[in-house]
């Protein structure tokens, strides 16, 4: 190969190496902050974690025990993501189960995602929709309440959660009787972060998940209440 080419080749290679590293980490400035916010919280109220722009966990963190909740999901839901805290898929599947009985079919898209999962959705979303997009809709790695393992994402079989469909108003309204709320409402996208999104519901526990359904407010709201 003659010297130029070697050069050529040299520097394609660096460059590929490079965006690979700034893409991942460097570019977007996610590093996290140097605290353990999940260090403060007992096991009493570990339900009540708050996860979001401000409140980062740590890049490690990872729930005491994940368990695969007995439900449908998507096809290409990743075995990851068909995790859950061990308590909030037990609620899950009374959630699912309750729904079945009223005549809404509920399928899982997506609970747990590792910090790493969460990287490659964030820059996913960037490549393809855009930075001020994927801002409004998928959280920064380390700041996603997905990595906690209390909050999973809710589908239908058409796959067309808005806020029209039968199974999104029946999840927004009966959420709470099985511990779960309603994350990021509609009008409440200042407070959350987030635009409105009816099919990401997060475990809280039946007591603080009816306060915040009949209060009508956000978990930033109820922990700065109690
Ligand atoms: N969609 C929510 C904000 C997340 O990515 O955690
Ligand atoms: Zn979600």
């Amino acid at each position: 190969m003659k010297t130029k080419n070697k050069i050529v080749l040299a520097i394609i290679i660096i460059t590929i190496i490079f965006i690979n590293k700034v893409d991942l980490r460097g570019k977007l400035n996610y590093s996290n902050e140097s605290y353990k916010q999940e260090d403060k919280i007992s096991d009493e109220n570990s339900n009540l974690l708050l996860v979001n722009k401000s409140n980062p966990i740590s890049e490690d963190y990872k729930p005491n025990k994940l368990v695969k909740p007995k439900v449908s999901f998507l096809k290409d839901t990743k075995d990851e993501s068909r995790h859950m805290d061990e308590v909030a898929a037990n609620a899950l599947e009374e959630l699912f189960k309750c729904a079945k009985k009223e005549g809404i079919i509920l399928i899982g898209s997506s609970a747990y995602r590792s910090y790493e999962s969460q990287v490659k959705i964030y820059n996913e979303n960037v490549l393809e929709r855009g930075i001020d997009y994927a801002n409004k809709y998928v959280a920064i790695p380390g700041k996603s309440e997905h990595q906690t393992g209390l909050s999973i994402d809710v589908t239908n079989k058409s796959r067309c959660f808005d806020k029209t469909s039968i199974e999104a108003q029946w999840l927004a309204n009966n959420a709470h009787r099985f511990g779960f709320i309603l994350r990021y409402p509609e009008g409440k996208e200042d407070i959350t972060g987030y635009n409105y999104e009816p099919w990401h519901i997060r475990y809280v526990g039946k007591e603080h998940a009816l306060k915040i359904f009949t209060d009508n407010i956000t978990l930033e709201e109820y922990m700065k209440m109690i």
